[in-house]
């Protein structure tokens, strides 16, 4: 077992456009929902990704969860960052959730946390040119909470840039849910007792075309069940801070 200990550097790639999406309403109300019900409505330093119009923070702050800790907002964006900071609604941080898992200031925060929203835009696999990689964001908030159980909501686009033999599986939510999810929160010792997923698409302005998103949201809950031995996942070596690490970047489906 191998986690990256050293702060990852910061994405500078493709900026987010805010569309408006009433489908992410009813996202973030899954979350609050679940948290409600499984959390006994007891949130503890959120960690989310938010865009402009801090979308998720207004709905976590207008519901009636029990928020302990502040809001903690990871930014890649240097122009929403400042939004977010100016705010003052929540702990904003300029770099990406990567680093603010990493960040040894953060520590007792994301030991804390029971509620994770990790909104992304990108792929599942990430992206080696940007130092973004989900699955190594999971693996290392799940590896470092004390929460014995906690919400964790995910999203991501339906592609992959690492190469997937054709498989069986067609479906790329399928795809996506098992060869890189499931694994992974299985690997770090949780299991999914809550949950699901929900495809979307944002609107665009003009009509324009928005690819096909996937939202997963679950509950989890600490189990020592498992062998992580058992479970094998795809690692790469990558330049980060000009030192070659090694990264978790998903299950291998060919093996
Ligand atoms: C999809 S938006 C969040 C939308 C919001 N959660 C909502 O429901 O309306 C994602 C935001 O996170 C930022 N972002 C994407 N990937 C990130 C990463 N790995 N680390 C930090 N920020 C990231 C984007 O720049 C964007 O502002």
């Amino acid at each position: 077992m191998h986690t990256i200990t050293s702060k990852i550097s910061k994405i500078s790639g493709s900026k987010y456009h805010e569309y408006k999406c009433p489908k992410k309403v009813k996202i973030n109300n899954t979350l609050i929902k679940l948290a409600k019900k499984y959390l006994n409505n007891n949130i503890s330093n959120p960690i989310i990704l938010d865009g402009k119009n801090m979308q998720s923070t207004n709905i976590l702050l207008t519901s009636d969860a029990n928020i302990t800790g502040k809001i903690n907002i990871p930014e890649i964006d240097e122009e929403t960052h400042d939004i977010h900071k100016n705010s003052e609604l929540c702990n904003a941080y300029y770099g990406s959730l990567g680093s603010f898992i990493n960040d040894k200031q953060n520590k007792e925060t994301v030991k804390q946390t029971n509620f994770i929203f990790a909104d992304y835009t990108g792929s599942v696999s990430g992206n080696y040119s940007e130092n973004y990689y989900p699955m190594q964001d999971i693996h290392d908030v799940l590896k470092t909470t004390k929460s014995k159980k906690l919400v964790l909501g995910l999203t991501f686009c339906q592609r992959s840039r690492i190469p997937l033999k054709k498989s069986v599986r067609e479906n790329m939510v399928d795809k996506i849910r098992k060869d890189f999810v499931k694994p992974c929160i299985k690997y770090c010792g949780y299991k999914i007792i809550k949950g699901g997923s929900y495809s979307y698409k944002r609107e665009a302005e003009h009509n324009k075309k928005t690819q096909p998103m996937v939202f997963f949201g679950y509950v989890l809950k600490k189990t020592n069940k498992f062998k992580n031995t058992n479970i094998k996942f795809i690692q790469g070596k990558r330049l980060i801070n000009n030192k070659n690490q090694r990264m978790y970047l998903g299950y291998d489906p060919n093996q």
